[in-house]
């Protein structure tokens, strides 16, 4: 059973900025040992995967990721298109097929708990590629929608108070159709709704794709606020120096395979790195 909007379809069109460079896919390294992964992590990871095998039906798409993030660490993963970032976020979810590997939670293996017990009781919560607002519901009953799995809809409408005191800007405009928010205030929505459960995790897939230039700068602020807030974050992000910066760690997945992984800023300060993936 689905509750939450598709993951499915990525119909979005792509910007030219987002096509994979054929160079790309022959970034090809021996990748990061099992005792860097654990110590970029500061060797206690909240989140953790080993040996993660997943795809779609029968087809693989990831071939053994190994990620480790610590509580309140960020994690940005970066890479070519198709690489699978987002089926990594989908498997931690429970979106895909997993074939092998597991991923736990403070030790707990939450490999094969549904969408909802993750959010409900690993306190993981997903903030899709796509964008899942609905539009013909007012901002305020997008947040409710936020707390469908608590007891009441009472309780949802409490949690929802409390996420507003946060977000003036959508406290204003509680009554106002989501659709006709902006790109910029319709991501911070999708955020503020996924708060709603009080997670621990967040997974956020590019919070800044398809948002104008003047709203990328206000989505990182919300996600730099989550972080001080004590938040655990893994995000994919196409503006991979934005990402970088923002995040201690980070991944570079190729093919399906972590080719690289280090401090935010090492990856910044890799030439190759910064050529491939950076634009520089
Ligand atoms: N729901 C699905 N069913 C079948 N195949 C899928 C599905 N979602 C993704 N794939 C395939 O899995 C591979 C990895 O896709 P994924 O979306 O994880 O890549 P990505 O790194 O997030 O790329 P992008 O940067 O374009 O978002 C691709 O070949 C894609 O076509
Ligand atoms: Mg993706």
């Amino acid at each position: 059973m689905r509750t939450i909007p598709s993951p499915d379809a990525e119909q979005r069109p792509r910007g030219l900025a987002a096509q994979a460079l054929p160079e790309q896919g022959r970034f090809v390294k021996e990748g990061p040992s099992r005792a860097r992964i654990a110590e970029l992590a500061g060797n206690s990871p909240l989140l953790r995967i080993d040996g993660l095998v997943a795809g779609y039906g029968k087809m693989e798409v990831l071939h053994g990721i190994d990620l480790q993030v610590g509580a309140g660490q960020s994690l940005c993963l970066i890479g070519p298109n198709g690489a699978g970032k987002s089926t990594v976020l989908h498997s931690i979810y429970g979106f895909t097929n997993i074939m092998a590997g597991s991923v736990t939670v403070n030790g707990r293996d939450i490999t094969r708990l549904d969408p909802n017990e993750k959010l409900r009781n690993a306190r993981i919560a997903y903030i899709l590629q796509d964008n899942s607002v609905f539009p013909d519901m007012t901002v305020e009953e997008n947040l409710w929608m936020g707390g469908f799995l608590m007891e009441s809809p009472a309780h949802a409408k409490g949690a929802a108070e409390k996420v507003f005191e946060h977000y003036p800007r959508l406290k204003e405009r509680r009554r106002q159709r989501a659709g006709t928010l902006s790109g910029g205030e319709r991501r911070m929505l999708e955020i503020a709704r996924a708060l709603v459960m009080e997670p621990q995790i967040l997974l956020v897939d590019e919070p800044s794709i398809g948002l104008e230039p003047r709203y990328i700068g206000m989505v990182f602020e919300v996600l730099e606020d989550l972080q001080r807030q004590g938040k655990t974050i893994v995000m994919v992000e196409q503006n991979a120096k934005k990402g970088l910066q923002f995040s201690d760690i980070g991944y570079v997945l190729v093919s399906g395979e972590i080719a690289m992984a280090g401090t935010g800023d090492d990856l910044l300060r890799d030439p190759e790195v910064g050529r491939l993936f950076l634009g520089a």
